[in-house]
């Protein structure tokens, strides 16, 4: 068990830290389940009320993921360290995760002002309607965000293999950190 502080510390993340967590993932196994549904069985009943939420759930993880990347900056010096080959290992994976969460979503939106159409998540006007397409803008995002979108839930099945290994190749405790 990490010690129930708000701040990180050398033994284990803090409330704030897990909270971004553990929030973060089961919002993303929603997201991804309605990716998957989409892939494997297409439009149905079922995938639309899964994956009728991906705008507004993928905006929501960006806003999310710039707030814990924010905190987890506030919480450097304090967090776990990770030692060694195998440490730096682990901090390249979870940079590689977070520069996927800021992408993936990123390209994302920049298609959607690019569309010109409006975009209203839970009735915020983040975007207003424009008459006018802009090309250059829709352009990353169709070429990469399918294919980023399923490389981040690939990457992120292996961190959470690895969380799980740790514990049963090599009896650390890291999950411990985190719950
Ligand atoms: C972290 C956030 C996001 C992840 C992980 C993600 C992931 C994915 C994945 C895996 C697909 C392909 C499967 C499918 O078609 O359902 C997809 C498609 C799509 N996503 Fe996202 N998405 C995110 C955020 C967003 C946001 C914020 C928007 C729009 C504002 C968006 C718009 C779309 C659209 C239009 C498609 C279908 C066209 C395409 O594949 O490019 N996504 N997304
Ligand atoms: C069952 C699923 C998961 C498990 C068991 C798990 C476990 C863990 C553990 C134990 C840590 C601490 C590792 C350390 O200090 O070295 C950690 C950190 C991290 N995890 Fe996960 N995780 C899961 C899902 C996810 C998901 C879905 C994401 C993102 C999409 C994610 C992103 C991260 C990131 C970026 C870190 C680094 C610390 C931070 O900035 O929050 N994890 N995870």
């Amino acid at each position: 068990m990490a010690p129930a502080g708000w701040f990180d510390t050398p033994s284990g993340y803090g409330r704030i830290s897990r909270g971004f967590h553990w929030l973060m993932a089961a919002l993303f196994a929603w997201h991804f389940a309605g990716a998957l549904l989409f892939v494997s069985i297409g439009d149905t009943a079922i995938t639309r009320f899964v994956g009728g939420t991906h705008f507004t759930m993928g905006f929501t993880l960006f806003v999310l993921v710039l707030l814990r990347g924010v905190w987890g900056l506030i919480n450097l010096k304090r967090r776990p360290p990770h030692p060694g080959r195998l440490g730096r290992a682990a901090v390249a994976g979870h940079l590689l995760i977070y520069a996927l969460m800021v992408i993936v979503p990123g390209l994302a939106l920049l298609r959607q002002y690019g569309s010109g159409d409006p975009f209203s998540p839970y009735g915020i006007p983040v975007m207003p309607a424009r008459g006018n397409r802009i090309e250059w803008m829709m352009v990353p995002a169709d070429l990469l965000h399918y294919w980023l979108g399923f490389t981040l839930l690939v990457v992120v099945l292996g961190h959470a293999a690895m969380a799980v290994l740790h514990r049963i190749l090599w009896k650390e405790d890291v999950l411990g950190r985190m719950t």
